[in-house]
């Protein structure tokens, strides 16, 4: 049975560019994993419904359809995973409208019972800059503290995925000038 690596963190703390690193690292050592976005499987169902035409756009609909969408991509994910080794890029919790949505609720827990749930995390004032210096995404206005907020809660919600699944909880810094840091730590709990 090959790993469930669950990689989560606020938007543009940089957990993407995290993986794509260790992923390099990894191939270069011969150790296969494959990596999935669960935001882009959700992306492409609410795309065939006509619901958005971006995916920052999916955070504001409706919670119910929110949690429709993250029930559908947490079964295709199970169902394409089988005894890889597999990462998934996405959400300790998501921030709508309506407050805080858990990205890991029983239903998707049950689906992908991962082995471990990575939280990349790095200072909040950090998170604002490359937010704001990265003009391809529509990011959400919010200040250093709700982004300390946001991360906070992340690590909170996290804890009940540990007590749910029985996974490990790892929280790997991604730091200006120290990316090549948090590859290592990365890549020390998927080998
Ligand atoms: P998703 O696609 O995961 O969006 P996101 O969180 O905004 O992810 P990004 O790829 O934009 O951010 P990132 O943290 O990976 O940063 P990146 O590496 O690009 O999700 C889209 C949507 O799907 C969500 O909004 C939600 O609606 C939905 N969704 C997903 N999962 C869900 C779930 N489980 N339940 C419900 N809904 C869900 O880096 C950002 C920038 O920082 C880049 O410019 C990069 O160059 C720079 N950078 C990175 N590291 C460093 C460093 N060390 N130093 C300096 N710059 C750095």
């Amino acid at each position: 049975m090959g790993k469930k690596v669950v990689v989560t963190g606020v938007p543009g703390v940089g957990k993407t560019t995290v993986i794509n690193g260790a992923m390099e690292r990894l191939a270069a050592e011969g150790i296969a994993y494959e990596t999935v976005n669960f935001g882009t499987f959700m992306f492409e169902a609410a795309r065939r419904e006509n619901l958005v035409t971006d995916r920052d756009e999916m955070r504001k609909l409706g919670k119910d359809v929110q949690k429709r969408l993250q029930k559908e991509a947490a079964a295709g994910i199970a169902a394409m995973s089988g005894d890889a080794n597999v990462i998934i890029d996405t959400h300790s919790s998501v921030k709508t409208p309506a407050g805080f949505l858990a990205g890991l609720p029983e239903w998707v827990l049950r689906e992908l019972m991962p082995d471990i749930v990575v939280l990349v995390e790095t200072d909040p004032d950090q998170i604002l800059m490359r937010r704001l210096g990265d003009p391809s995404r529509t990011r959400d206005m919010e200040g250093s503290r709700a982004i300390a907020q946001h991360q906070e809660f992340n690590r909170a919600v996290a804890a009940a995925y540990a007590m749910y699944t029985g996974c490990t909880i790892k929280i790997v810094r991604n730091e200006d000038f120290l990316l090549e840091q948090g590859i290592d730590d990365l890549v020390s709990v998927l080998r």
